[in-house]
């Protein structure tokens, strides 16, 4: 056992195996890193991935404020349990307008990226007013008070332009049109056409079913179009990478 012997004089000089040591997670490191500064993007683009209609937003906001994160995840792992209980899994471009972005590591509930049309409004609302009575052995608390605040688009402006400074491809016009597009989206009979061509795929409904824009109309709005833009019924992954 010639190479043990030799391997020995390492493992016997502190100095040298730290040494030794170093140089080893030196070269993995930069194997690992140096192709990142080379590719121009790390994310595969995928059809169908916008960024979020101005109602969609503010109902982003609300689940985070709410700290829904806690025990949620937003992040279905490339595992056979996983994709049979969720579906397809996730792809990094789903994440890609998320900031900050949601995957989450705990998961007292089940993961949320896509639960969009997975239940009926009603079922949501039922279910976030009172959990319990549609999940008798649900630990989710109730969040019945979203009905009752009633909000306005005094900030979205702001908001759309603060993602846009990080990155989020908002355009002047979706800027300006935040307002009329969020009061827009829970008005079935109102003129919704330029917030289709804006956000392709936006749902418009009265979400909770009760007159004006509550905080629920923006969280099921939000909720029901998670995981639903990207059609997997004709995805395929880029196979080039
Ligand atoms: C204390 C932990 C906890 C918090 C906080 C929490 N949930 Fe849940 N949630 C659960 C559990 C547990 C379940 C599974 C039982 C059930 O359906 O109620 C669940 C289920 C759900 C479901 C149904 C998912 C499915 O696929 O069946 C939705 C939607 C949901 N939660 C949304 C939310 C939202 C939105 C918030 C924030 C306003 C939130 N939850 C906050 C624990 C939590």
């Amino acid at each position: 056992m010639a190479f043990l012997d030799r391997h020995k004089v390492l493992e016997k000089n502190a100095t040298l195996l730290l040494a030794a040591s170093f140089v080893v997670v030196t070269v993995g490191g930069i194997v690992e890193i140096a192709p990142l500064f080379y590719l121009e993007n790390t994310i595969e683009k995928v059809e169908g991935m916008r960024p979020y209609s101005p109602l969609e937003l503010t109902g982003r906001e609300i689940y985070i404020r709410e700290g829904c994160y806690v025990c949620h995840s937003q992040m279905i792992r490339p595992m056979r349990d996983e994709v049979e209980r969720y579906g397809h899994y996730s792809l990094a471009a789903e994440s890609m307008y998320d900031h900050p972005f949601q995957w989450g590591s705990k998961r007292t509930g089940p993961d949320l990226a896509r639960v969009g049309g997975r239940y009926s409004d009603e079922w949501l609302v039922a279910h976030l007013t009172d959990p319990q009575s549609v999940v008798p052995e649900s630990v989710m608390p109730p969040y019945g008070y979203l009905t009752q605040r009633l909000i306005e688009p005094t900030y979205i402006e702001d908001l759309l332009s603060t993602h846009a400074m990080v990155g989020v491809p908002y355009t002047e016009e979706m800027i300006a049109s935040a307002s009329a597009d969020f009061m827009v989206q829970i008005d079935p009979f109102g003129d919704f056409d330029g917030l289709l061509e804006r956000y392709p795929n936006a749902q418009v409904r009265n979400f909770d079913g009760q007159p004006g824009v509550s905080e629920m109309d923006a969280m099921v709005a939000y909720l029901q179009m998670l995981g639903t833009l990207v059609d997997f019924s004709t995805f395929t992954p880029d196979a080039s990478r």
